[in-house]
């Protein structure tokens, strides 16, 4: 992310569920043959468990697994791009439980494993597209937020979900120094965490998270620019107002609650109408919503998107 002030920055999953990677690739392959008679991509071991389900509109290569966990966002393990790489080796994701609370009948404090126990594992391969303007494509592996949602009831005054990032600066070099507000915190109003897209992942190519990239739960919603993909994620807490999302918090003319990715809607430093995918020099068109808009667009009909942005 780019900021004015200063240059800154398995729990109970079947093993029968989870892909092993050389199989994972032997799909892809299947899948990109596939791609030449017009097929869709799909999500991998659950495509044909999900009818009628579309991911990324058009066939594309996933980006390099390397590049995926190797080029990142990760502010609590410092600012430059491989930085969490390098120095988020002392961070232990396991054990780790979750604090699920605020307007629900049914909080707790839940292990991880009893987090996912018994929640679909899907796979999916997303775009994420970040507001710096790069994009990737990303096989992720994880549950449905919303089906980890119902089992707290939410009551009636829940109109937003607020996803906390874990506080360990002994493990987390980045969070002994003030260059964001931490920890670091995001929020989905209630239809957005219900939608069939948004994921709680655990895993990337069909394997767990590295904790540079969030381990082990972070969240992705695939129509919205990457900062909203809260990594590390401790606490689920439901409420009536809209959170203050960390980037917001930094610099509210820039980073806004809804953050969907809007090729109209230009941050006020650069343009959002293009971006490079990593890993290509060339420079793509940006699609609204990043391509999800037959999936997402509807919840946003009425609203004005140059102000919610
Ligand atoms: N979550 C936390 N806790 N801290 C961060 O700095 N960066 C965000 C998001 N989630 C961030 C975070 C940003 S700006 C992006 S683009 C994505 O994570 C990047 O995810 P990736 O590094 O796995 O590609």
């Amino acid at each position: 992310m780019l900021i004015r002030k200063r240059r800154v920055g398995e729990g109970d999953i079947l093993s029968s569920e989870i892909t092993p990677y050389e199989l994972y690739l032997d799909r892809r392959r299947f899948i990109a043959q596939g791609a030449a008679v017009g097929a869709v991509v799909l999500p991998s071991t659950l495509a044909g468990r999900v009818p009628g389900a579309l991911y990324t509109q058009q066939v594309e290569e996933p980006t390099p697994y390397e590049d995926i966990t190797t080029y990142n966002n990760f502010y609590e393990f410092g600012s430059q791009k491989g930085d969490p790489a390098r120095y988020s080796g002392d961070f232990k994701p396991l054990p780790w439980s979750v604090v699920v609370d605020g307007e629900c009948d049914n909080p707790g404090t839940l292990a991880l494993e009893d987090l996912l126990q018994g929640h679909e594992v899907v796979e999916r391969t997303y775009r994420l597209r970040c507001v710096e303007a790069w994009s990737m494509v990303i096989p992720w592996r994880g549950v449905r937020l919303r089906d980890v949602l119902l089992r707290a009831q939410p009551n009636s005054d829940a109109r937003f979900v607020e996803m906390t990032t874990v506080l360990r600066p002994s493990e987390m070099p980045g969070q002994r120094h003030p260059m964001l507000p931490w920890p670091y915190v995001e929020g989905l109003r209630m239809d957005e965490a219900f939608n069939d897209l948004t994921l709680l992942a655990t895993g990337i190519y069909g394997k767990d998270l590295l904790n540079q990239n969030g381990a082990p739960l972070r969240l992705v919603v695939p129509w919205k620019y990457g900062f909203k993909s809260v990594k590390s994620i401790v606490r689920i807490r439901f409420t009536r107002e809209m959170p203050l999302n960390t980037w917001q918090e930094m610099a509210p003319h820039e980073y806004g609650f809804y953050a969907n990715v809007n090729p109209d809607v230009d941050h006020p430093r650069w343009s959002q109408a293009r971006e490079r995918r990593i890993g290509e020099f060339r420079r793509r068109m940006t699609l609204a919503f990043n391509g999800y808009a037959e999936q997402v667009a509807h919840m946003y009909r009425g609203m004005d998107l140059t102000r919610w942005y």
